[in-house]
């Protein structure tokens, strides 16, 4: 079977199976094509809560089908790679942050969605990089504990200066990676391009950027702007799928670094496999789990609106 008699025998399957397939705009080009829905974690979860289709099968990582089942309980909930994990989300568990908490019991507890579900039943409201700014200023508190990831973090203490916001050491190991000195060299490579960078890059990396967003924020700012040259700033599939959806404009990767194992890690045939019963995993997340974890979730949504 080639590749297209693959996406159109997925598609069959899901119609048959009415299975609505979710894929985060990180997943290969010919998953993105076969999905129902593509883009950022916040749009995506939106997405999901919608649907009424019993199925959702997620091509994307972990916390994302967990997010899903989160906010679809009734429905099953299928991830097509069941080693598709999050290095940023298994950084820090219940356990720890249960500890930090004590320390600052005053504060609101901000989670980054990139958390596991266990994580967030802990928590008060979850964030993603496309809503973190927007929420943690309508939270009444001044008083912040923003976890996992510090980057994310400082781009929202920069943005919201009015907050006294507390950060750990976390964050995306792939993105964090990205030195200022990388951004120099594609800089001098590419004169004329924007660098449109994701939130998860260091500091020193964002202050050098013209735009700074989630992979949706940085897909429509590239596909809206006039500017014809762009340097990419996070996971390198977003190049790529700029330059199907805008041929006119030239895109570049800012660093080789910025490949995402986690993410390349679902393939057509996971889909495939999964579709047909001979691959994937349900999964499945306990009542309380659901109940305690949900509350961050719908404050999420609540003040994203
Ligand atoms: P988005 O929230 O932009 O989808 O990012 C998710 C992610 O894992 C980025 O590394
Ligand atoms: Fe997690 Fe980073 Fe991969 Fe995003 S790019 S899924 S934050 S490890």
């Amino acid at each position: 079977m080639n590749v297209a008699q693959l996406q159109e025998e997925i598609l069959r399957l899901k119609k048959e199976k009415d299975i609505c397939i979710l894929a985060h705009s990180y997943q290969a080009r010919e998953i993105c094509e076969i999905a129902d829905f593509t883009g950022d974690s916040y749009k995506l979860s939106v997405d999901a809560a919608k649907v009424s289709n019993q199925t959702i099968l997620m091509c994307g990582v972990r916390f994302m089908a967990e997010t899903c089942k989160l906010l679809s309980p009734e429905k099953t909930v299928l991830l097509a790679q069941p080693l598709a994990g999050c290095a940023m989300a298994d950084q820090m568990d219940r356990q720890l942050i249960s500890q930090v908490k004590e320390k600052y019991p005053d504060y609101t507890v901000v989670a980054y969605v990139n958390t596991t579900a266990d994580l967030k039943t802990i928590c008060d409201v979850c964030v993603t990089s496309s809503s973190a700014v927007q929420i943690v200023r309508k939270i009444p508190n001044n008083n912040i504990l923003f976890i996992p990831d510090c980057n994310l973090g400082s781009y929202v203490a920069q943005q919201c200066p009015e907050k006294n916001i507390k950060l750990l050491n976390g964050g995306c190991p792939i993105h964090a990676a990205v030195t200022p000195d990388e951004v120099r060299k594609a800089k001098a490579l590419y004169p004329g391009a924007e660098l449109l960078v994701h939130p998860e890059c260091v500091p020193e990396v964002c202050a050098m950027a013209d735009y700074i967003g989630s992979t949706s924020g940085i897909m429509n700012y590239a596909m809206k702007s006039e500017k014809k040259e762009f340097i990419i700033g996070t996971e390198i599939s977003i190049a790529e799928h700029l330059q199907y959806e805008c041929p006119d404009k030239e895109f570049h990767f800012l660093s080789m670094k910025l490949i995402c194992p986690n993410m390349k890690a679902t393939t057509l045939a996971d889909v495939y496999n999964c579709l047909t019963g001979k691959g994937g995993e349900e999964i499945l997340l306990s009542e309380e789990t659901v109940t305690a974890a949900r509350r961050c979730i719908d404050e999420m949504i609540r003040l994203g609106e």
